[in-house]
C-alpha cells in the first residue's frame, strides 16, 4: 500500500500534541483536529505514541480494526503503510495505533523519526499523540515533529507543567514559532461579558502564540463514549476545531473567534499573571 497518495514530492507537516500535566485533552485534540483537517480535504495520519496505553483508536472508534501497531512497524514486521487503519467515514485519514503490550523503552526517538520519514510523502499532516509525562515516551513523540502543540487547561498545575514542557521543547530545538498553545476545557461559568482582548494581548501575555481555545463541553464526553470524535457529531465545538485547523493551514483566523465562547477578563488576567513572569525571565 506504499504511496497511498501522490503528492509530488511534498512532505507532511508533522505536529506533536503534548502537555506537561496528564489528562488535559491531548488525545481528544489529536483525534478532533485530525478529523477536522481530513474533513477539509487534507490527507492525515494520526500516530498514537502513547505506547502501553493506546486510546486514540478508541476515541476514533477504530479499536476493532487495528491489526498491526507501531511496535510491529518498529520491529520490522510490517511497513508503516501496512499498519495504518483507515477511518470509516473520513477516507483520507489513517491511524497508526499504539501497542498495548509494548513498553516505551521498546521504541526509540530514532525509530519514530524513521517511521515519520517513511510516511511524510504520503500525507499533508501527521499528528502525533504524546503520552503524559516527560520521559522516554515524550522524547519519542516529540523527536520527529516540526511543531508542538502544548495543551493546557486553565488550572495552575496544568499551566506550570506546560511552562516546564515549553522549556524542554526549547532544549529539543523548537523555537517560539514552532510551539503553539492550545487552551482546553475553558469553563462557561468562568465566562462573563467584558473587554475582548486582542490576539496581541494574548500573545504578549503567554509569550507564545495561542493556536486555539476550546471550551469545556459535555459533548466531548458523550462523543467519546460513542467512539465518535466530537467534530463528527454535529455539535457547536466543530467550529472551534475548524478555526484551529485553518490557523494551521496558515489562515489568519483571529483567536477572538474562539473567545466568543470563552471570553473572560478574569480568566485572561490569570494567564497573564503566570506567563508574564516566564516572558520576563
Ligand atoms: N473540551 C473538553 N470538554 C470536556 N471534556 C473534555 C474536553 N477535552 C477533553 N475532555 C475529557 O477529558 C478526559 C481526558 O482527555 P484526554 O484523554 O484527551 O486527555 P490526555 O491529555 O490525552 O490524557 P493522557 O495524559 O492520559 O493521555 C477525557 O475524558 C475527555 O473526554
Ligand atoms: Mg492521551
Amino acid at each position: 500500500m506504499i504511496g497511498i497518495f501522490e503528492r509530488g514530492g511534498l512532505v507532511a507537516k508533522v505536529l506533536v500534541v503534548t502537555s506537561g500535566k496528564g489528562g488535559v485533552g491531548k488525545t481528544t485534540i489529536t483525534a478532533n483536529l485530525g478529523c477536522t483537517l481530513a474533513k477539509m480535504g487534507e490527507k492525515v495520519a494520526l500516530i498514537d505514541a502513547d505506547i502501553g496505553l493506546k486510546n486514540l483508536d478508541v476515541v476514533l472508534g477504530l479499536e476493532n480494526r487495528v491489526v498491526y501497531t507501531l511496535l510491529d512497524v518498529v520491529q520490522g514486521r510490517v511497513k508503516p503503510q501496512e499498519a495504518l487503519v483507515r477511518h470509516k467515514v473520513l477516507r483520507n485519514m489513517y491511524l497508526l495505533a499504539a501497542s498495548q503490550i509494548a513498553t516505551k523503552e521498546m521504541v526509540s526517538p530514532e525509530d519514530m523519526k524513521a517511521l515519520v520519514k517513511e510516511l511524510e510523502r504520503d500525507f499533508d499532516y501527521i499528528l502525533i499523540d504524546s503520552p503524559a509525562g516527560i520521559e522516554r515516551g515524550f522524547r519519542n513523540a516529540v523527536s520527529p515533529a516540526h511543531m508542538a502543540l502544548v495543551v493546557t487547561t486553565p488550572e495552575l498545575t496544568a499551566i506550570s507543567d506546560a511552562d516546564r514542557v515549553i522549556g524542554l521543547l526549547e532544549n529539543f530545538g523548537f523555537d517560539d514559532d514552532s510551539i503553539k498553545l492550545v487552551i482546553n476545557r475553558v469553563k462557561p461559568k468562568m465566562i462573563k461579558s467584558g473587554d475582548m482582548l486582542t490576539q496581541d494581548d494574548i500573545k504578549s501575555a503567554l509569550a507564545l502564540d495561542v493556536l486555539g481555545i476550546i471550551p469545556d463541553s459535555e459533548d466531548v464526553i458523550i462523543a467519546t463514549n460513542k467512539g465518535i470524535p466530537v467534530v463528527l457529531d454535529g455539535v457547536p465545538l466543530t467550529s472551534t476545531f475548524e478555526n484551529i485547523a485553518r490557523r494551521l493551514q496558515g489562515e489568519a483566523v483571529p483567536v477572538e473567534k474562539d473567545l466568543k465562547v470563552s471570553e473572560n477578563k478574569g480568566f485572561w488576567d490569570f494567564f497573564k499573571h503566570l506567563f508574564r513572569r516566564r516572558g520576563e525571565k
